[in-house]
């Protein structure tokens, strides 16, 4: 008779699958912080469906998606599956692994009890209409990403999985390697190849951002692996090596520019001038890498609000910039200009589907792609190694726990291929400089486009010529009767709101005080304290800063007033107000 559980590091009998398993869960009672939202318990091991199968895990991935599911935010993941239907109260996370399959079901044919697989993230309900129309299953209503959106994933003894997402493990790789590279390495490959005719070619420049993280790591390696030129963009000149090893061309490195962000407004000449000079300056440094007058044919994005005007400005005519997250931001811009007069393509993009996945793998197969695991922990130090990653202390690449493996290095039985990088083409292939000597890198432009043709308007007005004298402040107890009180008296719109040692932090406008009415009754707004109704945060700008700049900065966030301060006496608390209302009256000699 099967015993009803097997301690960790002892493998039951092939075949044989216990009533019981040792698994991470995560439940709604302890959502947050990772360190206590993940607890060790022991759960029934799950009973598999016809073309599901169940696999013994060895190791597990780590993803950031089980940080978000251990927060409980932005999805209650457990909440949402009980919407659905599902009883569990649990969740076990864990959406990458290596194992070996324990039982199959019935109506399985590509999987076998005793073969070591890896297992993507990819599952979807086979018979959906969508799915056997022949569309691609990653838009159907039924896709869900294993161990984030369904239960059952890679962190305990057991997972069970659709028998589409098992594939052969490479021999080559211990179980912690195998459970390391799936989920990102089939992200970058459907990103890279999986667009059709604006999939990246041979030649073809690809710029990979963040080239040193877990996505970044795998991007490279593909886009190398399929005869593309990769250019890493990092944030560290101690990144360039690394990324040059997996196969970049070159490297960027991003904190020698400072035009990140939302683009100014289309109408702000003088800002978008200052920003088309720091995205000029960025391609030619992307030229300079490249040794060549070649844009890149696709982006690989991902960073977003932050790099999306940039992605698509320097992709080339025709180009694709393919993303698929926001971790800068989901508010990206984008000069649709570009866009249309340039045909190019902003491409959402989102795991891969099951050939996808199966491509990617073999590419590590062949020992084209290494799974750059960092780091693997022991089953005990699961909570840890997402607590990590949590406050961003993780190392760079990919990291992994054992699950069912005794320990580490085990589960290799072939020698390492050598990596072996394919060759870049030789430059008469792709029309590169010759010599360096000869190397003039010509002033970058998307294509000579003429909004490109905006000359900055040079600007001799500072701030010091239009603030508004003085503060007019409250505390953060002032209540939203006597705020509203003190604006119509001085007929201002906004009060800057000071702490018990007279600093900034933060601004009431009559549009606070409107809001704070909605869903209450005028008594009840009456007593509310500005802590409650205030922006948190004061934007400041310098006595010396040009008044375009302040204008640009008021524009892009879309603020109506600056606080100012004077630079020159940096303990002194800040010396007036630079408002909308203000540089009207003054540029247009209005007064009311
Ligand atoms: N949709 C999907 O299927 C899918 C799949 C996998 C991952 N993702 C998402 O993709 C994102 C990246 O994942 P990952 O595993 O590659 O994470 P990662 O290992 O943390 O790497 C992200 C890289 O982004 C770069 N970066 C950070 N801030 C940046 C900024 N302001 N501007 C430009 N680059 C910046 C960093 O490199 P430098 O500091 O060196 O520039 C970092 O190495 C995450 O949000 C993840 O959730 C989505």
């Amino acid at each position: 008779m099967a015993k009803e559980i097997h301690e960790l590091g002892s493998l039951p009998p092939l075949g044989e699958v216990p009533q019981k398993m040792y698994a991470w869960t995560i439940r709604q009672e302890r959502y947050g912080e990772p360190k206590e939202a993940f607890q060790v318990e022991k759960i029934d091991v799950p009973e598999i469906a016809d073309d599901e199968v169940l696999v013994y895990v060895m190791a597990a991935g780590v993803n950031y998606n089980n940080v978000w599911a251990a927060l409980g935010y932005p999805v209650d993941v457990i909440g949402a599956r009980q919407k659905a239907g599902e009883k569990e109260d649990f969740h076990i996370g864990g959406s990458d692994a290596s194992g070996i399959v324990y039982k199959v079901g019935r109506r399985v044919t590509n999987a076998h009890v005793g073969d070591e697989v890896v297992i993507h993230c990819g599952s979807w309900d086979s018979q959906c209409p969508s799915v056997l129309k022949g569309d691609d299953p990653m838009y159907s209503p039924t896709f869900r990403i294993w161990g984030y959106e369904t239960n059952y994933g890679s962190f305990a003894q057991f997972t069970k999985v659709k028998s589409f997402q098992v594939l052969p493990k490479p021999q080559h790789l211990n179980w912690e390697e195998a459970a390391a590279y799936m989920l990102v390495g089939g992200t970058a490959y459907r990103m890279l190849l999986g667009w059709g005719e604006k999939s990246l070619r041979k030649n073809d420049v690809a710029l990979i951002w963040g080239g040193a993280g877990g996505l970044g790591s795998m991007a490279i390696q593909i886009a190398r692996a399929r005869g593309g030129i990769p250019v890493a963009v990092v944030s560290d000149n101690d990144k360039f090596e690394y990324c040059e090893s997996l196969g970049a061309k070159g490297c960027i490195n991003r904190k020698d520019f400072d035009h990140w962000g939302m683009l100014p407004h289309w109408k702000d000449t003088v800002g978008y001038a200052k920003w088309l000079k720091g995205v000029r300056k960025f391609g030619k440094v992307l030229w300079e890498v490249i040794g060549e007058k070649k844009n890149p044919r696709l982006v690989f994005e991902h960073p977003g609000e932050s790099t999306i005007p940039t992605s698509i400005f320097v992709c080339e005519t025709g180009g694709s910039v393919v993303i698929c997250a926001g971790t800068t931001g989901y508010n990206a811009t984008v000069d649709l200009r570009y866009l249309w007069m340039r045909q190019k393509t902003l491409q959402g993009s989102h795991f891969a589907n099951a050939e996808q996945a199966q491509g990617f793998n073999q590419l590590v197969m062949e020992g084209l792609v290494d799974p750059c695991m960092s780091k693997a922990f022991k089953f005990d130090d699961l909570a840890t190694s997402h607590q990590l990653m949590h406050e961003n202390r993780h190392p760079h690449g990919n990291m992994s726990v054992l699950i069912g493996a005794p320990d580490f290095g085990m589960g290799a039985i072939k020698p390492k291929p050598s990596i072996t990088i394919p060759a870049l083409p030789a430059p008469e292939e792709y029309g590169a400089w010759v010599g360096k000597d000869n190397k003039v890198v010509p002033e970058f432009t998307s294509d000579e486009m003429d909004i490109e043709k905006t000359l900055p308007v040079e600007d001799t007005a500072r701030v010091a010529d239009y603030v508004h004298d003085g503060l007019i402040t409250c505390n953060l107890d002032t209540t939203v009767e006597k705020m509203a009180h003190i604006m119509l008296q001085h007929h201002i719109r906004a009060l800057v709101v000071t702490d018990n040692s007279n600093k900034p932090v933060g601004i009431v406008s009559q549009f606070d005080l409107v809001l704070a009415r909605q869903g209450r009754t005028s008594e009840e707004t009456k007593k509310l304290s500005a802590a409650l109704v205030m922006s948190p945060g004061c934007v400041t700008c310098d006595l010396q800063t040009p008044l375009s700049e302040a204008i640009t900065t008021m524009t892009r966030l879309r603020y109506h007033r600056l606080v100012v301060v004077d630079n020159t006496r940096p303990n002194d608390p800040p010396v007036g107000v630079l408002a909308m209302t203000d540089i009207i009256k003054k540029t247009l000699d209005v007064n009311t």
